[in-house]
């Protein structure tokens, strides 16, 4: 039954090319749940203008993004996907929401500060008030689960703050949400630091695997990964951070367990343990990458998909919009 389903939403910034990082850590996850859950996911456009893109770029990369979700199995028959910016009430509802948000509560978030400190440049408003229209995009949708990776706890806690807040005083308008956060495959890490996320801003120190990287590019990625001066392959993150690190890839890709992953190595140095990571991760991403290029050259395809996700996501978002402004006094058309 339709009403029984339980929703989740995310959203991903088509601010840099999707990783191998978001891969395993979010978009995997979530093919599996649309038979259970309602699922929206959209491309954070209005997101990624907090910092400065290239306008070409920006458009690109969501469409590629688009691509790239169905091909990693988001199935748009059963997932609702959309743009951001083709739904107004993000906006709209974003900057009621900034009307319920604190300046010292926004002070605190720990994205904007490491942010301001990477962007002095370019510190905006837009930067500062990030967290309200995230908590719009959620908000909107009534979703009972929120799938982030840690960094978007503190987001979701503050939504949930700001959705209290608004409830406490006009009555019980928004459903609190949780943030979901996966056990396996949640944090990936850079291959050249393995004590960072694996992410855009690690991709020039050969940290990052990006889903459309070709199959050579991976393997000498993975061949340089950073490991330790010991030479068995053992799970102890605080210890063998890089090594750790690459026994969650090849567990995510592989499905063993990391005592499997120990035996399959044992007795074996680093020399095969790296290019063996690596071969599987080329594996797992041909399909995907070759599936997300033919999508890209089919532009009606990915049109009819991202019109109709806005048309869906539109008409929910819309009721939430409009209980929202009768609340706080706003005359209706
Ligand atoms: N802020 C998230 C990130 O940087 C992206 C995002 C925007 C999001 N809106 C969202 C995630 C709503 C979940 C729900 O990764």
């Amino acid at each position: 039954m339709e009403e029984a389903k339980k929703t989740m939403l995310s959203g991903i910034k088509p601010s840099g090319d999707l990783t191998l990082g978001s891969y395993l850590g979010a978009i995997k996850n979530w093919a599996a749940r649309a038979e259970e859950y309602d699922c929206y996911y959209f491309m954070a456009d209005l997101h990624a203008i907090t910092v400065r893109q290239n306008p070409v770029d920006l458009r690109r990369r969501t469409l590629e993004q688009l691509a790239q979700y169905i091909a990693c199995g988001l199935d748009p028959e059963k997932n609702t996907l959309f743009i951001q910016s083709h739904v107004h009430q993000h906006a709209e509802l974003g900057w009621v929401l900034n009307c319920y948000a604190m300046f010292g509560e926004l002070s605190r978030m720990t994205q904007f500060k490491d942010k301001s400190a990477k962007n002095a440049d370019n510190i905006n408003g837009g930067l500062f008030t990030y967290p309200c229209l995230m908590a719009a995009d959620i908000l909107l949708y009534q979703p009972d689960y929120v799938p982030v990776g840690d960094d978007q706890r503190q987001h979701v806690e503050l939504c949930h703050a700001i959705a209290r807040r608004f409830n406490g005083v006009y009555g019980d308008v928004f459903k609190l949400p949780e943030p979901y956060i996966p056990k396996v495959g949640a944090r990936i890490m850079s291959l050249s630091d393995p004590t960072s996320k694996m992410s855009k801003s690690e991709e020039e120190n050969g940290g990052t695997v990006l889903l459309m990287d070709p199959p050579e590019t991976i393997a000498r990625l993975f061949k340089r990964a950073v490991t330790d001066s010991e030479t068995f392959v053992h799970y102890d993150p605080a210890r063998k951070p890089g090594v750790s690190n690459l026994m969650t890839i090849y567990s995510a890709v592989t499905g063993k367990s990391y005592d499997e992953i120990e035996a399959e190595f044992a007795g074996q140095g680093y020399g095969v343990f790296k290019p063996a990571v690596g071969e599987a991760v080329i594996e797992t991403l041909r399909p995907i990458r070759e599936e997300a290029s033919r999508l890209m050259k089919d532009k009606a395809y990915l049109e009819g998909v991202y019109r109709a996700g806005a048309e869906k996501a539109s008409h929910i978002a819309e009721k939430t919009l409009r209980k929202v402004y009768k609340k706080v006094g706003f005359v209706a058309r």
